[in-house]
């Protein structure tokens, strides 16, 4: 909570702040705690249901633990056709999670997402901010495995 403090304090008589503050929490602990929400809420005057709906707008932003690792699989139309979904079935399959859940030894968190920009690259995946284009199911172990 004192790390809470201490991100509010840099924000100080500063007006429209709110995201940037959630951004550092998220930043710092990697994500949103409920302790968190109900303190900058107290300290900044917003209500609570505000906060959590910017919260729960924003990609950047988890209300709930992440892992290590944040895992993206693009399910976008142009990734779709070249075969997304069996991408995201062998990621599913390999971290014995599924998508929007996070592995137990909090090492990965993965996603789906509708389009990484890429599309021509497709289909995409993304490890934290490294991009992997034209990927095929036999190469997912092997990228997950450079991340400990
Ligand atoms: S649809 Fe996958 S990167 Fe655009």
């Amino acid at each position: 909570m004192e790390k809470i403090d201490e991100i509010i304090d840099g924000y100080v008589d500063e007006e429209g702040v709110l995201i940037q503050i959630l951004l550092d929490i998220q930043h710092e602990l990697n994500w949103i705690p409920k302790e968190s929400i109900i303190e900058v809420s107290r300290r900044l005057q917003i209500p609570i249901s505000q906060i959590y709906r910017v919260a729960s707008f924003y990609t950047a932003m988890s209300l709930t633990p992440m892992g290590r690792h944040l895992v993206q699989v693009c399910l976008g139309t142009a990734c779709h056709v070249r075969g997304a979904p069996k991408i995201l079935n062998k990621v599913e399959n390999t971290l014995k999670i599924k998508a929007g859940e996070t592995t137990e030894d909090m090492m990965f968190t993965l996603r789906r997402v509708n389009c990484l920009g890429c599309c021509a690259m497709g289909p995409m995946i993304v490890v934290d901010k490294d991009y992997y284009g034209k990927m095929k199911t036999q190469d997912v172990g092997e990228i997950l495995e450079r991340y400990e």
